[in-house]
């Protein structure tokens, strides 16, 4: 790791697409793209990475290391030497994500750490994600009620504690359950059936549940389709959907802690400093 604050020629920009094709793109992820010596293409179709390479005459597809029967963890670090090896060749290296590149994205995160360590200059540029999307096409604020966010086999595999008071935003459901993590076919009705067994321990089996998909090229409108939770192990859901629950219950006053922030008011309104 270098410790001066000179840093190596050579360097990386991690950059977000955005999901829909040409509208999302902000000025300076374009920059980053057109300056580059390289780019790599993370992206979600090849009609996206068609439209990159209008911008660029090096654009390498990344989609080529995806193989079925290989675990996604073997691809996402192949991504990483890849792209590394042009940073370490003395490259302007650009990493293109649809979405935002760090979200739900491992590999963006690890080449700018691996870089980073190595002392090469290294930077994430935002992009709007599925996230983003979302709260503008279903009309939520996360601030209202509060939002969890979690990737669905995360949730299945580890003990977290759900909160209904608020949003539920569930991520890969359509791969919810895969140990393997090198399907490519979405897992099928009994490992929905375990994730829904999962969900009722905190909301009734009748409570409304949206898959939604958000638009991905500019003639296309989201979909939004909304279903009871019992439904889902029988509903088709593809790669490129993201589930959301909304609240469950409302939310219940913290009488304790009110209480005590009454004391604090009572005290400051007597001059005493609270
Ligand atoms: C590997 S993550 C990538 C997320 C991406 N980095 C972003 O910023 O939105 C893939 C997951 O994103 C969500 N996703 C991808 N495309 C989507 C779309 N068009 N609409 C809604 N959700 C989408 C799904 O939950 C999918 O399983």
């Amino acid at each position: 790791m270098s410790t001066s604050t000179e840093t190596r020629r050579g360097s990386l920009a991690c950059v977000g697409l955005g999901m829909t094709l040409g509208s999302h793109l902000t000025p300076l992820a374009r920059s980053h793209i057109t300056q580059s010596d390289v780019v790599f293409a993370g992206l979600s179709d090849g009609i996206v990475e068609a439209w990159l390479q209008r911008m660029h005459a090096d654009v390498r597809s990344l989609q080529p290391y995806y193989r079925e029967g290989k675990s996604r963890a073997t691809t996402y670090r192949e991504w990483v030497a890849v792209m590394m090896a042009e940073v370490r060749a003395g490259k302007r290296v650009c990493g293109v994500f649809y979405g935002h590149p760090g979200i739900f994205a491992w590999s963006p995160h690890k080449v700018i750490e691996v870089a980073r360590a190595e002392g090469f200059h290294a930077h994430m540029e935002p992009g709007i994600s599925a996230e983003d999307c979302l709260y503008a096409d279903l009309g939520i604020d996360p601030g209202r009620f509060g939002c969890q966010h979690f990737e669905a086999s995360q949730l299945l595999l580890f003990e977290r504690r759900i909160d209904p008071t608020g949003y539920l935003v569930l991520w890969q459901v359509g791969h919810v359950g895969d140990q393997s993590l090198a399907r490519f076919r979405a897992t099928g009705p009994a490992y929905r059936q375990l994730f829904v067994d999962l969900l009722a321990q905190d909301y009734p089996l009748d409570h409304e549940l949206i898959v939604y998909r958000a638009a991905t090229l500019p003639i296309q409108q989201p979909r939004i389709r909304r279903f009871a939770l019992r439904e889902l192990p029988h509903i088709e859901l593809t790669a490129e959907e993201t589930v959301v629950l909304p609240p469950a219950r409302a939310m219940k006053p913290n009488q304790a802690v009110r209480a005590r922030l009454a004391e604090l008011e009572a005290m400051e309104a007597a001059g005493e400093p609270a």
